[in-house]
C-alpha cells in the first residue's frame, strides 16, 4: 500500500531562527545551548499533514509568506524539517525558487551533466538526451557559458528541460515557469501534461487560479504556515481567493471558517469521485454576487482631459446593487456618467474589460461613429450603462472608461481611464467549458451507432 504513497508529511513543521539584531546571530554562535537565546523562532510551517497517492497532480496555493516554498524544500530535501516527518517514495526533480539547483561559475552543459546525475541518470543517459535537454531549453550558445551569465528565463529554461529529461517519479515546480515567457510557458505545460499522463505525480505552485483549476486534481491551500483547505481545486481556490481579497480585519474568522468546513480531502480517486457531487451541490446553494471593499485597482490611469470628465465607474447588479465579486452567468450593469465642461459634438462613450495580464477581454461603445450623439451642451451629465452577461472565466478583471467626441476632421478622447474599477468572477464548479470566455457551448456525448456491421 505504502508503494501507491508518492509523499507523506505527517505534522510537519518548520521553525526559522530570527535575531533581532545581526549580531545576535554571532552571540548565538559563540554561546550555544538552550540557556543563552538570542533568537526567536519564527514558524514557516505548523502541524502540516497531508498524503499524496502517486500520479495526483496537486496545486499548492496561498498568499505571500504563507509557507509554500518552504513545504516544497521540505519535501525535496533542500531544507530539514524541524518537526513530524516526510516520506517521499520515488525519484524526485524538482524546479524550486531561482537560486536553488545549479551552480553559477560551470556553464550550462557542465550544469546539465552535474544536475541529471545528481538525479540518478548516467553518464551515458545524459550523453543520450543532451541534445534534446539543449534543444528544450532553446537558450543557443548561452548553453556553453557560466550560468551566472544567464537571465532569470535562461536559468528556468535550462532547469526545466533538465528536470523533464530525467523521467521523474515526483515533478515538483515552485512558481518558477512564470518567468518564462509565455510561449515557454505553454510549452513546459504541455510536458507537464505528458509527464502526468505517464503516471508521474506533480506538484506545483502557482498564484494562477485558472492553471491549478485547469491541471490540477486537488489542491492545498496554505496561510500561515498553516494547512487550511485540501481538496478540490474549484473549492480551494475560491477559499483562496476569500483570503486574498478579505480586509485584514476578517482573516483570522475566514480562516477560521475555511478549517471548520475544510472541502473533502481527496485521498485516492475513490475519494475524489465522491467528493465532486458534493461540491456541486455546495455550488448550487450558490453565493451571491457582492461588494470587497478592498477589491481595488492599484494601477489607475488618467489620460488629460479634455472638456469631460469620467465620473464614478462602478458595477452593479441589474436591480441597482454595487457589486465586484460577480457569480458568472448572471447579468450586471457597468455604469459611469459623462460631466461635460464644454459643449461636445458626435459624442459616444466606449468600455474595454481586460486580465490581470492586459488581454483584452470584451469592450463596447455605446454607438457606431454616425450614430453618435450629435451635440451635448456644457454643463451637461450623461449617465452611460453597459449591461451584459458575465461570462467571463473565474479570475481578476480590470476595467477601462472612455468618452469619444467629434474633434475636427476626426475622434478624440475627452477623456480616457484605464483600470478604474476592478471585479473578480468567481469560480463555477459546475462549468464545463475551458479558458478566458464562456460561449454557451452545448456539449454532446452519445454512442455513436455502428452502421459498418449493420445488414
Ligand atoms: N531562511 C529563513 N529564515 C527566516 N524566515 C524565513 C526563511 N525562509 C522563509 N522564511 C519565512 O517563512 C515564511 C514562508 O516563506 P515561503 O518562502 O515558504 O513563503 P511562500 O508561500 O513561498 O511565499 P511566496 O508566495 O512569496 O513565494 C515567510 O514569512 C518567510 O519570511
Ligand atoms: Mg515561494
Amino acid at each position: 500500500m505504502s508503494s501507491e504513497v508518492a509523499i507523506r508529511a505527517t505534522h510537519l513543521g518548520k521553525a526559522f531562527p530570527v535575531y533581532a539584531r545581526p549580531h545576535h546571530r554571532l552571540l548565538q554562535m559563540l554561546s550555544p545551548g538552550p540557556a543563552n537565546r538570542w533568537y526567536r523562532e519564527f514558524h514557516a510551517l505548523r502541524d502540516v499533514s497531508f498524503e499524496i497517492p502517486r500520479g495526483q497532480t496537486v496545486g499548492i496555493v496561498g498568499r505571500n509568506g504563507s509557507g509554500k516554498s518552504t513545504l516544497l524544500q521540505v519535501l525535496c530535501g533542500t531544507l530539514s524539517g524541524s518537526a513530524g516527518e516526510v516520506e517521499v517514495h520515488g525519484r524526485v526533480a524538482a524546479l524550486l525558487e531561482l537560486g536553488a539547483g545549479f551552480s553559477p561559475e560551470f556553464t550550462g552543459r557542465e550544469n546539465v551533466y552535474l544536475n541529471a546525475t545528481v538525479l540518478g541518470l548516467s553518464r551515458r543517459e545524459v550523453d543520450e538526451r543532451f541534445d534534446s535537454i539543449a534543444a528544450f531549453a532553446d537558450i543557443g550558445e548561452f548553453i556553453e557559458q557560466p550560468v551566472k551569465t544567464y537571465s532569470s528565463g535562461m536559468y528556468v529554461r535550462l532547469a526545466f528541460a533538465v528536470a523533464i529529461h530525467v523521467e521523474p517519479d515526483i515533478l515538483v515546480v515552485d512558481e518558477a515557469l512564470a518567468v518564462g515567457d509565455e510561449a515557454f510557458q505553454r510549452k513546459c505545460f504541455a510536458r507537464i501534461e505528458q509527464i502526468r499522463q505517464a503516471g508521474a505525480t506533480v506538484l506545483f505552485v502557482s498564484h494562477s487560479a485558472g492553471t491549478v483549476i485547469e491541471l490540477c486534481d486537488r489542491a492545498l491551500l496554505l496561510d500561515g504556515g498553516e494547512l487550511v483547505a485540501d481538496g478540490a481545486p474549484k473549492q480551494v481556490i475560491g477559499l483562496y481567493q476569500k483570503l486574498l481579497y478579505a480586509p485584514a480585519g476578517r482573516l483570522a474568522e475566514l480562516r477560521e471558517q475555511a478549517r471548520a468546513n475544510p472541502v473533502a480531502a481527496l485521498a485516492g480517486q475513490e475519494s475524489a469521485r465522491d467528493a465532486a457531487p458534493a461540491a456541486e451541490a455546495a455550488a448550487d446553494a450558490g453565493p451571491e454576487p457582492w461588494f470587497d471593499e478592498s477589491l481595488r485597482p492599484a494601477s489607475t490611469l488618467a489620460y488629460a482631459a479634455q472638456g469631460a470628465s469620467i465620473e464614478d465607474p462602478h458595477l452593479t447588479t441589474p436591480d441597482g446593487r454595487r457589486v465586484n465579486v460577480l457569480v458568472a452567468g448572471r447579468e450586471y450593469v457597468y455604469r459611469y456618467q459623462v460631466r461635460f465642461e464644454q459643449a461636445a459634438a458626435g459624442v459616444r462613450c466606449g468600455m474595454m474589460m481586460r486580465t490581470v495580464t492586459g488581454i483584452e477581454a470584451c469592450g463596447a461603445v455605446t454607438s457606431t461613429p454616425e450614430q453618435a450623439l450629435p451635440v451635448v451642451e456644457a454643463g451637461a451629465r450623461l449617465a452611460v450603462a453597459f449591461r451584459f452577461r458575465c461570462l467571463l472565466a473565474a479570475g481578476v478583471y480590470f476595467l477601462n472608461a472612455g468618452v469619444l467626441a467629434r474633434l475636427g476632421e476626426g475622434e478624440a478622447y475627452l477623456d480616457r481611464r484605464i483600470d478604474v474599477a476592478m471585479f473578480r468572477v468567481l469560480p463555477d464548479a459546475g462549468r464545463l467549458d475551458t479558458g478566458l470566455v464562456g460561449m454557451d457551448v452545448v456539449p454532446a456525448l452519445a454512442r455513436a451507432l455502428d452502421e459498418g456491421v449493420a445488414s
